[in-house]
């Protein structure tokens, strides 16, 4: 409450976003199917305590008091994400009741005056596509970019805004690598496999949602970590642009540039063999044009060079202990600043950009029907504040998107990380709007009070 609001150009976008195994619940009602995240999380040790996506914030049900809350804070945006193994829950079959729960939620946001922006894969492969191998699979990208094209054919009129995929870093890499998300696997090999499929697939989507006659913006939401040497030695530099290469250039490069970074490619290709799962033509797929590039940023890392270290050859510079949110991640506004500079300057050149992800996770309790997260406030209005500079000096940035409007399924952290600026008690589902939501709703209405259009 206390911090002062910003002023932002009148077009800007303040929305909030979710995810749909994160909310959703009712996995197993409405001809849903298992995804690769209900194997994963029912799979004994993979989750916090066990805990599951089954029931979540119970979305499913109760989607139309959640868009009622959102419409009395004022949300006049929301991310959202279509569950595949809702849609298509086996192969080559639609699932009626799925497209129809689709159809009603995205109708009753328009109702609300409440503009959506949908992300097809937000992490729930299905299961079935899974048995065919998935992500290693390249006729997934066939699947994807049919699943997009039935998207489009049943729902695109109420979709102005398309997301294809959801930080592939993420699905890919802590996928198939490093084990911690569905399906688990652990080998690196796989994770640049199932990460080309994963752009490729991506490529596929823009030009079968064009050649359908899409008319909304269509793009991706890439996740990026800012990276700082430990030091000004120069093997530390080394270090960081490494990390920096593999976290952040090895997948906006290819999007906006149509190539793979040559340094990181050298050292993929001398640890894990020939990248000969890249054929003729990928990368002219992967770099189709897009509308808008989604930055989901939370962090920044500190690494030094590591001789015999992981492959990377780095260490992490752990942040200082009150920088931390309840992730660990450290509180670095000012490498937000950086990175859309950068992204800017590198890649993009112009195409707008939209912060797709930003948020905190911290130890939230009720006391007397309120929680005051203070620190939530502080995270949301420094990380505006850096946005608000960025579109000062120029930038192309049109919008903003907190995670999370609820507290919700963590990943393999389960229930144990509350990002939501609405509080969720899990055992009664009930909703207790935080303080950080009425701030954030001070802020869209300071917004649309705005005297000037720019
Ligand atoms: C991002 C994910 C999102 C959420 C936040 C905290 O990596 O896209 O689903 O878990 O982190």
């Amino acid at each position: 409450m206390t911090r002062p609001f910003l002023d932002f150009p009148r077009d800007f976008v303040f929305g909030v976003a979710t995810a749909a195994y994160q909310i959703e619940g009712a996995h197993d009602e409405g001809g849903r199917t298992p995804s690769i995240w209900d194997t994963f999380s029912h799979t004994p040790g993979k989750t916090w305590k066990g805990h599951t996506g089954d029931v979540a914030c119970d979305h499913y049900h109760r989607y139309p008091k959640d868009i009622a809350l959102m419409k009395e804070l004022g949300i006049r945006a929301y991310r959202l994400s279509i569950a595949w193994p809702r849609m298509v829950p086996e192969r080559g079959v639609k699932n009626q009741q799925g497209i129809d729960f689709y159809k009603h939620l995205l109708t009753a946001l328009h109702e609300a005056e409440i503009t959506p922006a949908v992300t097809l894969y937000h992490w729930d492969l299905p299961q079935w596509l899974d048995d065919l191998g998935g992500w290693l699979n390249r006729d997934v990208t066939e699947h994807f970019a049919e699943y997009a094209e039935l998207v489009h054919r049943e729902l695109g009129d109420l979709i102005p805004r398309v997301i294809t995929h959801n930080e592939p870093w993420c699905s890919s890499f802590l996928g198939y690598a490093l084990g911690v998300h569905a399906p688990g696997h652990t080998d690196w090999r796989e994770a640049f496999t199932a990460a080309h499929h994963i752009l490729l697939s991506h490529g596929r989507a823009v030009q079968a949602y064009r050649a359908a006659g899409g008319s909304g913006e269509v793009g991706i939401t890439l996740n990026f970590t800012w990276i700082d040497p430990a030091s000004t030695q120069p093997e530390d530099v080394a270090a960081a642009e490494r990390v920096a290469g593999f976290s952040n250039r090895w997948f906006i490069q290819p999007v906006f540039s149509g190539t793979y970074p040559t340094d990181v490619a050298a050292l993929v290709e001398s640890r894990f063999g020939a990248m000969d799962f890249v054929k003729a033509g990928d990368l002219d797929v992967i770099s189709t044009p897009v509308d808008f590039l989604g930055v989901n940023y939370y962090t920044r890392n500190v690494v030094a060079h590591q001789p015999n270290g992981d492959w990377l050859q780095v260490r992490h510079v752990a942040p200082p202990k009150e920088a931390q949110t309840e992730m660990g991640w450290e509180i670095h506004p000012e490498s937000l600043y950086r990175l859309l500079h950068w992204i800017e300057r590198n890649y993009t050149k112009g195409t707008p950009l939209y912060i797709t992800e930003n948020g905190a996770a911290f130890d939230d309790a009720v006391e007397d029907g309120a929680v005051h997260d203070v620190r939530r406030i502080d995270y949301v209005a420094d990380h505006l504040a850096a946005a608000q500079r960025f579109i000062a000096e120029g930038g192309r940035l049109k919008g903003y998107y907190l995670w999370s409007l609820l507290d919700n399924y963590e990943w393999a952290f389960g229930y144990s990380k509350r990002f939501g600026i609405v509080h969720v008690d899990y055992e009664t589902q009930a909703r207790t709007v935080k303080d950080s939501a009425r701030w954030y709703s001070g802020q869209i209405a300071h917004q649309h009070a705005a005297p000037t259009a720019e």
